[in-house]
């Protein structure tokens, strides 16, 4: 089905605006979900899969989260795919086209879980909430987090197509009063202060930097530091060229709050950028930044990520 828009072209229509679910208060007006919600959508979980997974995948933009065949989830075996709706209090994907669902099931021999789609911040939801699914992989079992993102290469040695392993990120929402970890802590999944200063597993790149070599990706892998910004607009030229000066090598709209969210509950953490489009840092350039870029890209990549990803999970099991 397709409306008009304001310019007579024929767009699609908007997505339902987010769906009511029951939060518990604080009691200072703070929304959050308690230990206990969380135990029940993650004993809710257990009950429709016998998978017990080891690592959790967030699959995003730039992984297949918009389409099915011959993406990383579709390569499961023994999948049980459930849909966010089926979840009790579990948010629900608003993103057009994306699928919300977890993929249980194995990658070679690894139990996993796969996000196929993501919570954003952009869609409206708060950065807590964004980030449930990362305490009820914990509440799993889950050992480790990958997650995944498609962004723009603002390093200028970057290409499209470029693979970028995470060293580190700048919490640029955090600089700004917006944390997923506010409101009061509960002590079950981590301390007050947690450190970040080792938020991705430096064991891990060296792995992903050796598979890398072996599948012969040494001309696309790149390492480097990611941040994300609120979105939904791309940025403007000022803004990137102020995130180059401090050092930001690719930027997205995701991932920071999830990695701080999953470090907080002690998980070891593995970041993957999709460079999908070179950032625009000059105003004569005419291109302008699009998603359907972002989706083409992934694409484009789908099998080499599908067998890179595949290859790191084997090898992180062993770790
Ligand atoms: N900016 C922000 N998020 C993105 C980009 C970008 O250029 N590309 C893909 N996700």
């Amino acid at each position: 089905m397709s409306v008009q828009n304001m310019n007579g072209t024929k767009v699609k229509p908007a997505k339902e605006t987010l769906p009511e679910v029951e939060v518990e208060s604080n009691g200072n007006g703070h929304k959050m979900y308690s230990y206990e919600m969380l135990e029940e959508i993650a004993n809710f979980l257990l009950t429709k899969t016998n998978i017990r997974p080891i690592i959790g995948i967030i699959c995003g933009s730039g992984m297949g989260s918009y389409w099915k065949d011959g993406s990383l989830a579709d390569t499961i075996t023994d999948a049980e795919r459930i849909p966010y709706e089926e979840i009790p209090n579990f948010p629900t994907s608003t993103v057009e086209g994306h699928h919300g669902q977890l993929v249980f099931g194995r990658l070679g021999e690894v139990p996993v879980v796969a996000m196929q789609g993501r919570f954003h911040y952009y869609e409206g939801y708060p950065l807590w909430k964004c980030c449930l699914p990362i305490r009820v992989m914990k509440l799993l079992g889950v050992k480790t987090l990958m997650a995944t993102n498609a962004a723009g290469g603002l390093n200028p040695s970057y290409k499209i197509g470029d693979l970028m392993i995470v060293t580190d990120h700048i919490n640029l929402m955090g600089f700004a009063g917006n944390n997923p970890l506010q409101g009061p802590n509960d002590e079950r999944f981590g301390p007050r202060f947690p450190p970040m200063n080792k938020a991705y597993n430096y064991e891990y790149r060296k792995i992903a930097k050796k598979v890398a070599k072996e599948l012969k990706l040494d001309n696309i892998i790149r390492e480097g530091i990611y941040t994300c910004l609120g979105g939904p607009n791309f940025e403007t030229v000022a803004e990137l060229r102020m995130l180059k000066m401090v050092g930001v090598d690719a930027v997205g709209m995701s991932t920071v709050h999830e990695v701080i969210t999953a470090r907080h509950c002690d998980m070891k953490v593995f970041g993957l950028s999709l460079i999908t489009n070179e950032c625009i840092t000059n105003y004569e350039v005419e291109a302008e930044a699009n998603h359907e870029e972002v989706l083409d890209v992934g694409k484009m990549r789908q099998d080499l990520l599908r067998e890179y990803i595949s290859r790191l999970v084997h090898e992180f099991s062993k770790v």
